[in-house]
């Protein structure tokens, strides 16, 4: 059983110093002058407790990273135990244990010539370090113009300005133009809302015809997730990436595939391109690769792409200084064997059909218009009319998702996402220790909600 250290403060002294000094990433912060924050104080398997001592069923694993789910202080130990040893040395020109044997034991385990980790403190940082890598790697190779990134419309692939360039999400971009420039955008796999005069298949030409359009000469790397988060889980038509990968060679274009929430178990397999059969040059990955119990993110390159850097004088012209950090390299080895010790990926794809099954028995409410996603990974989308998959405007979002279904799930006991970014969806994402009983506890609280969703919105059925 794991401890937790007894509060110190009282909840309401802790709201008070939250509300005066803290800062919540992308938060209206504007609205806890008359509400109170959400405080999480501890967490146990799939559940968080409030400061107040609500229990909530954690279904977005704290943002897709608690893949072990919570309470591990066996893992958090691994961490404290390297730290007797070494509590920290930097990888920036030097190496130590912890990130040695983690970075083969991932070499181990991603596809293909996967071999070469860089490691970094989280998701952004892992994606920045992808784009200047496929930069200088083209330099490297004499292709000085290539520098250009083609991702998808409303992805998400981080925050720095890099990465952002990348981030396919309009209001995101806005408040901070100009970006690094190069960021380009293709349409994504929303085969829900797929046109009905296109084959799913256009969705990969469209890449072709980007490259073609933008120059191949200036295209340095295309970046997709496997399972495309923001929007709600958008997944791949069949033969999607092996025609992206086909596309890439055929343009000498590098192929990122950003896994920080698609690899270590969410889509059953330890990565999101084994799960679609696919070969990237560069896999980005984070949150559930220490599940979380520390900051990790790590770029995995190919031998192909890492070669030119290990020639003569050459060096990635690049580096953080947590990179590797060795607390966090000796949690994420305790991580991962959690993962084989407790057969994590077994239990996604045995459990998989039946989360879904639980989403899908939910169609007969008409505010719900698509099931979609892939392991523990799903979304609901919600439409105004089931037959013409109409969906909600603007205000009527702010109304559905944020006057009534965001606070109303917090108040009834499930942490899980109503976004959007794209058309309204409810997105699930619960710890990879999750089964049927949780399952229950989910429907439990989504059914009624999205029953009276419906009613506010006078969505009515056909
Ligand atoms: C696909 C993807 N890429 C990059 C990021 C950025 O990761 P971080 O928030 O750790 O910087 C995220 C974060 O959710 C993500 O989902």
């Amino acid at each position: 059983m794991a401890t937790t250290q007894p509060a110190v403060r009282t909840g309401e002294e802790l709201q008070e110093l939250a509300k005066r000094h803290l800062w919540l990433h992308f938060a209206r912060m504007g609205s806890y002058a008359n509400n109170d924050m959400p405080i999480i104080v501890r967490g146990e398997g799939c559940h968080v407790w409030d400061e107040k001592g609500n229990k909530y069923f954690d279904g977005l694993s704290a943002l897709f990273c608690v893949n072990i789910g919570h309470g591990r202080a066996d893992v958090a130990q691994a961490g404290a135990d390297q730290a007797k040893e070494l509590g920290f040395f930097t990888n920036w020109t030097y190496a130590h244990p912890p990130s040695i044997e983690l970075a083969a034991r991932i070499a181990a385990l991603a596809p293909g010539d996967l071999n070469r980790v860089f490691f970094t403190s989280g998701g952004s940082e892992a994606v920045e370090s992808a784009l200047k890598l496929a930069r200088q790697y083209h330099k490297l190779t004499g292709h000085p113009n290539k520098t250009k990134v083609i991702a998808r419309e409303i992805a998400y692939h981080g925050t720095t300005l890099g990465a952002l360039s990348a981030t396919g999400i309009t209001n995101l971009r806005e408040p901070f133009e100009p970006l690094t420039p190069g960021g380009c955008h293709v349409p994504n796999t929303n085969l829900y809302r797929l046109p009905e005069h296109m084959d799913p298949m256009d969705l990969a030409e469209a890449v072709a015809h980007r490259i073609e359009f933008e120059g191949p000469d200036t295209v340095a790397a295309v970046i997709m997730e496997p399972v495309q988060n923001a929007g709600g889980c958008f997944t791949p038509p069949e033969g999607y990436f092996q025609r992206i990968r086909e596309i890439c060679d055929h343009y000498n274009v590098l192929m990122i595939s950003d896994e920080v929430i698609c690899s270590w178990g969410r889509l059953g397999e330890n990565f999101g391109a084994e799960k679609y059969n696919y070969q990237p040059d560069m896999i980005t990955t984070a949150k559930g690769i220490t599940s979380a119990y520390a900051p990790m993110g790590a770029l995995i390159a190919s031998d192909r792409v890492a070669e030119p850097f290990l020639e003569g004088h050459n060096s990635f012209l690049h580096g953080i200084t947590f990179g590797g950090h060795p607390m966090a390299a000796a949690v994420a080895m305790a991580n991962l064997d959690v993962f084989e010790d407790e057969n994590l990926l077994d239990n996604v794809r045995t459990n998989e059909p039946l989360l879904r099954g639980m989403l899908e028995s939910m169609k007969d409410i008409p505010i719900v218009g698509d099931i979609r996603g892939a392991g523990y990974f799903m979304a609901l989308e919600m439409v105004k009319d089931q037959e013409t998959k109409e969906t909600f405007n603007g205000e009527e979002c702010e109304e559905l998702l944020r006057s009534f279904l965001s606070p109303e799930l917090y108040k009834r006991g499930l942490i899980c996402r109503a976004d959007d970014r794209g058309d309204p969806v409810i997105q699930l994402s619960p710890p990879l220790i999750a089964g049927p009983d949780d399952f229950a506890e989910i429907h439990g609280v989504l059914r009624p909600i999205l029953e009276e969703a419906a009613d506010r919105m006078k969505v009515a059925g056909v």
